[in-house]
């Protein structure tokens, strides 16, 4: 913990108590409440988390009034424009920017564990084709905690580095099989000598039967999703994560379960959920229909990609997701795209629009991200399951952070109890 800054004074029922405050190195002070029950027998209560630290971190910052995000304290505009993927995981994993050495070192080991186990092919026949990828993943990732034994031990600060590695290297080729089993392909093996980036699109476009040459364009766009979507703080999937975590659960395991949160159309799901809107509404005209109705409290449709708990303005990934539409599909050639050109109406008319600007309503990281990845040949199905892939890294840091943390606990909340208090069973014929 860093030192105590101050002090919160709390009266109620006659009480008085004082409450340690804290200081971030940015961001606003917290009122240490973690005595508070012991102290004076009441709970906090905040559903949602909206006013709850969870945890110390030193890992991603998001500054939501001004909407700024840094990694390890560096802007992710600036990470997306000249760093890389897995630079940017070495950056989060260990707190500093890598020398030559260490970037080669850390590249070195991460493309050396891409491989899954074969006897891991076999649990994809089990699925039906038709299965979201999604929940594919979920056991596959998990079922991975049944071949590598030897980075379990979650006290061992080696075989948690271990973990870490492997799951960011065969987390993409997890995500490629799972795409061509749902197309019935056969499965690619990954191939070393190609880019992280590079790799995952060969993985999943690649066919035994013909040559595949990765579109360094299109590996460099995927190569910065994979950067935007890296880590973000607490959120719903990190949060589960670390819950997982908390128990002393094996890093596949905690991993599955925040593939699990994350396929929720409120969080990664949107991705998915936002391109399938986009096209339903298909053109420029039909836009004020679908604002009506993200405008209307009796129906629940809200507009997706829209919006965001601590973003009170600009996601900033949104606004290099943009740039990077305009620019993929420009290379591509199909600038005209009709779900681009409604993405654009569709943000033009919200931002003016005062039940979005009063709400502080912006376009998030999942209102372009699809355009980009449908360009580059995913089905909608694909889109929840990259976002798993390229936030594999942030879960996987915060869970090494969450255990060497000397003052970490099992996550245990209490609750506001509205149940029955204590009545006698009645026997079935008397009831
Ligand atoms: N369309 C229409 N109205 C909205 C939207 C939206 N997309 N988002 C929020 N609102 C309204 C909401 O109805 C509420 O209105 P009121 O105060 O009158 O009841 C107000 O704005 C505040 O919304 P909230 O649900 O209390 O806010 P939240 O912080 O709990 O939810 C959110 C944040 C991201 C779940 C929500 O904005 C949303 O459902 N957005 C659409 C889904 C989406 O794009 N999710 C991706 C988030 S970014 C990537 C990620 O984290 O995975």
């Amino acid at each position: 913990m860093p030192d105590q800054t101050g002090t919160a004074k709390l009266s109620f029922a006659g009480k008085e108590l004082e409450l340690p405050m804290y200081s971030p190195s940015v961001g606003p002070d917290v009122i240490d409440i973690g005595k508070l029950y012991a102290q004076a027998g009441v709970f906090t209560h905040d559903p949602g988390f909206t006013s709850t630290s969870s945890c110390e971190s030193a890992i991603t910052f998001i500054d939501g009034e001004e909407g700024e995000l840094l990694y390890r304290g560096y802007p992710i505009e600036q990470l997306a424009e000249k760093s890389h993927y897995l630079e940017v995981c070495f950056l989060l994993l260990y707190g500093h920017l890598p020398t030559a050495e260490e970037a080669e070192a850390f590249e070195f080991r991460v493309t050396r564990h891409t491989m899954v186990h074969e006897q891991l092919l076999k649990f994809f026949s089990g699925y039906r084709r038709d299965a979201h990828p999604m929940a594919t993943m979920v056991g596959v990732v998990g079922a991975l905690s049944a071949f590598y034994h030897d980075s379990l031990d979650i006290n061992d600060p080696w075989q948690r580095e271990v973990a870490a590695i492997r799951m960011i290297a065969k987390v993409p080729t997890i995500t490629a099989m799972a795409y061509k089993y749902s197309i019935g392909q056969p499965f690619v093996y990954p191939k070393n000598s190609l880019d992280y980036a590079a790799n995952f699109l060969h993985m999943c476009f690649a066919v035994p039967a013909e040559d595949y040459e990765v579109n360094p364009i299109l590996a460099r766009a995927m190569d910065r999703i994979f950067t935007l979507h890296a880590d973000h703080e607490q959120n719903a999937s990190t949060s589960t994560v670390r819950l997982a975590g908390s128990s002393g659960a094996n890093p596949f395991a905690c991993v599955a379960a925040g593939i699990a949160c994350l396929w929720g159309p409120a969080h990664g799901g949107a991705n998915q959920a936002c391109l399938e809107m986009l096209k339903e509404i298909g053109t420029v005209d039909r836009i004020p229909e679908f604002i009506a109705r993200a405008k209307d409290k009796d129906d629940p449709f809200r507009l997706m990609g829209f919006g965001h708990r601590v973003y009170k303005n600009f996601d900033p990934r949104a606004k290099v997701m943009k740039e990077s539409a305009d620019e993929v599909l420009g290379l591509l050639g199909i600038e005209n795209n009709p779900t681009l050109q409604v993405a654009k109406e569709l943000e033009r008319i919200a931002l003016e629009d005062s039940y979005f600007v009063d709400k502080k309503l912006y376009p998030n990281v999942d209102f372009y991200s699809g355009i980009i990845l449908e360009a580059m040949g995913f089905p909608t199905s694909m889109f929840t399951p990259i976002f798993a892939l390229s936030r594999t890294v942030g879960w996987i840091s915060q869970w090494k952070e969450m255990l060497s943390d000397p003052n970490q606990k099992i996550g245990r909340p209490r609750q506001l109890y509205t149940g029955e208090t204590r009545r006698d069973y009645i026997d079935v014929e008397d009831r």
